[in-house]
């Protein structure tokens, strides 16, 4: 949600800061803009929709600038205008503030300073930052920085300048995530990791409470009390190159295509099949709380959420520990069941989700043993977490999560399985036969993902239907909603996901020849009951599209109807099963989306970090 680009140092920063927005184009955006600093003289460029317009006026007339800032906007407060967008300035027009969260106190303090005498231009709340910091200044940006900050309550990412404070950008952080990237005389900040990787791999991740002054070749950070603080830089091991599409026509493809070794490099080095053991030290101090563990409860929101109803199937199956799943959304608006003796396990692709990382917190301090699965190294989730699981997905761009989601279920097995292990549930030769067809796994990954061209074939006879109903039982009941919430958000094609079961108490009645039902086959102990759930869609004249493990000939001569078909996929383990079956139902959505002409990386009203609650 918003990006924020900021750069200091011997290049010119307007190419270096719009290249980062595009670089930032998959958190979704409305409106974007840039200020920059000149020979003494600071200028903006803002306009309403996408970059390439703001990258066409900026062709038309150049600016050049000595140092600056941009951001990409996605609306909460007024319209997506150009008026609207950022940066927003003071009544002199020498200070400059983009901003990514929400002011919430923002109409009081704005009464305050049209008091005081100053003019509001914009609609956004964003603007009262501008003013707060034009009466506090003295001199210092940093210092009118944080006084600014004193009287604000919400959340904000911000950056900062003032037009005679040279070659110098303050940013702050309460709630939205912001880096600092670390060159060669050069300091670039941004809200997220791969707008910077071309430029550098050495980041400072700014934490809650921060404000920092970066300069060419200097670099504090102090709180909001004006101590200093000490935040070193990390280097990130992220390869550029996979924050690019690779020849893929789009991040999404790339993306899906990508899970073989995802997957893969979240399982290496964690566990050892000769011992029957999975090797999670990682987890630190953690990793010993998890033996006095009476329960777990699995914390996340959307694609995420949808990999911890897997996780809580393979928890209570494998180590025979309670688990529960709630959204993050939810669980802190209850009176959640949460103590010592519960492992709290957020699940999050950036680790910047602010539902999540609100209930998190919540069952931290009711003394939950706060544990991350997250895929960004350094993010809040991680650093609130006393123990983290990376999964090793690599940057995800596309709006709609794949390769995360998988990797996710990677680390939800492994974690599943050591708990088994530390409970006693699971012996070592049993954890090892898990094991070893867990290893299987990328590889039947792949063979599922080289039948890519039968689903876009498929979603020819597709592109009339307003409406989709994934049914799944058992472990791929979540898969079916995963595959539904896959459809909706980058088709905007309606889709149901529902417990194959819970068909004939509602649902059923959707049922007609232009309602596609995908149903999910494993080869598990409720397939003959998804064939019956498949036999009661066809009696109503209903149109089944089956994932279905290959050589099932019962299923075939039920699928012989004009619209069927059947999605084949490697027969795998049960357990497993959602790794495979997941993959035809993304490559589904992608080319549904496709032909029907949507932004597939960037669907709309859609962000990819979603951090205002
Ligand atoms: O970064 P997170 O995993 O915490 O994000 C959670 C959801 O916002 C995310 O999974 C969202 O549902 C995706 N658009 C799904 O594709």
């Amino acid at each position: 949600m918003c990006g924020i680009v900021g750069y200091v140092g011997g290049q010119d920063a307007v190419p270096v800061i719009l290249d980062g927005l595009k670089r930032l184009e998959y958190r979704g955006y409305d409106s974007a803009g840039v200020a920059v600093v000149n020979q003494g003289s600071l200028q903006r460029r803002r306009s309403a929709g996408k970059l390439d317009r703001l990258a066409s006026s900026l062709a038309a007339e150049p600016l050049r600038g000595e140092w600056g800032l941009g951001h990409t906007r996605w609306a909460t407060h007024g319209r997506p205008t150009e008026e609207n967008a950022h940066p927003h300035q003071d009544c002199g027009g020498h200070i400059v503030v983009v901003h990514n969260g929400i002011i919430e106190n923002h109409l009081e303090l704005k009464e305050r300073l049209v008091e005081e005498g100053h003019r509001f231009v914009t609609q956004t709340d964003t603007e009262v930052l501008a003013h707060l910091v034009e009466s506090a200044y003295r001199g210092s940006l940093e210092e009118a920085a944080r006084e600014a900050l004193a009287r604000v309550r919400g959340v904000y990412a911000l950056v900062l300048l003032h037009r005679d404070e040279p070659q110098r950008l303050v940013a702050a952080r309460m709630g939205p995530p912001l880096v600092i990237g670390v060159g060669e005389s050069e300091h670039f900040i941004a809200s997220d990791i791969p707008a910077l990787l071309r430029h550098t791999r050495d980041f400072v991740f700014l934490e809650d409470g921060d404000v920092a002054t970066v300069t060419p070749t200097a670099l504090s950070v102090r709180n909001l009390e004006g101590v200093e603080v000490t935040r070193p830089p990390q280097r990130v091991t992220w390869d550029p190159v996979q924050a690019e599409k690779g020849g893929y026509r789009h991040f999404m493809l790339k993306e899906i295509h990508e899970q073989p070794r995802a997957a893969r490099d979240t399982l290496l080095g964690r566990f050892s099949v000769e011992d029957g053991e999975v090797l999670l030290d990682e987890l630190g101090p953690a990793a010993a709380g998890l033996r006095e563990a009476s329960r777990v409860m699995l914390l996340a929101c959307g694609t995420s959420w949808h990999a911890g109803l897997v996780g809580k199937f393979l928890i209570e199956h494998l180590a025979g520990l309670p688990a529960e799943v709630d959204y993050g959304s939810e669980f802190r608006y209850r009176t959640p069941l949460v103590g010592p003796g519960t492992v709290a396990v957020a699940i999050s692709q950036s680790g910047e989700t602010a539902d999540t990382l609100a209930a998190f917190r919540e069952a931290k301090s009711r003394g939950a043993l706060p544990i991350a699965i997250c895929n960004v190294r350094g993010s809040m989730l991680t650093r609130e977490a006393v123990g983290s699981l990376l999964t090793h997905a690599g940057p995800e761009i596309g709006v709609a999560s794949t390769k995360a989601f998988t990797s996710q279920l990677v680390a939800l097995a492994l974690l599943a399985l050591h708990l088994g292990r530390l409970r006693g549930t699971l012996s070592p030769d049993q954890c090892r036969e898990h094991l070893v067809a867990l290893a299987r796994i990328p590889h039947l990954m792949e063979q599922a993902l080289s039948r890519a061209d039968e689903i876009e074939e498929l979603t020819r006879s597709l592109t009339h239907a307003t409406d989709f109903l994934y049914l799944g039982r058992g472990i791929n009941y979540p898969i079916a909603l995963e595959g539904a919430l896959k459809l909706k958000e980058i088709s905007y094609v309606h889709a149901e996901g529902y417990p194959a079961g819970e068909m004939k108490h509602g649902p059923i009645a959707l049922i007609d020849d232009a309602l596609p039902v995908v149903a999910l086959c494993a080869d598990d102990h409720v397939y003959e009951k998804m064939l019956s759930n498949i036999q009661e869609a066809k009696a109503r004249g209903g149109r089944v599209i089956a994932v279905a493990p290959s050589g099932n000939g019962d299923l075939r001569g039920l699928l012989d109807g004009p619209g069927d078909a059947i999605l084949e996929i490697p027969s795998c383990p049960a357990l497993w099963s959602p790794f495979i079956t997941v993959l035809p139902l993304q490559l589904l959505a992608y080319h549904v989306a496709l032909r029907a002409g949507r932004d597939v990386d960037q669907p709309r009203n859609l962000a990819k970090s979603v951090t205002v609650e």
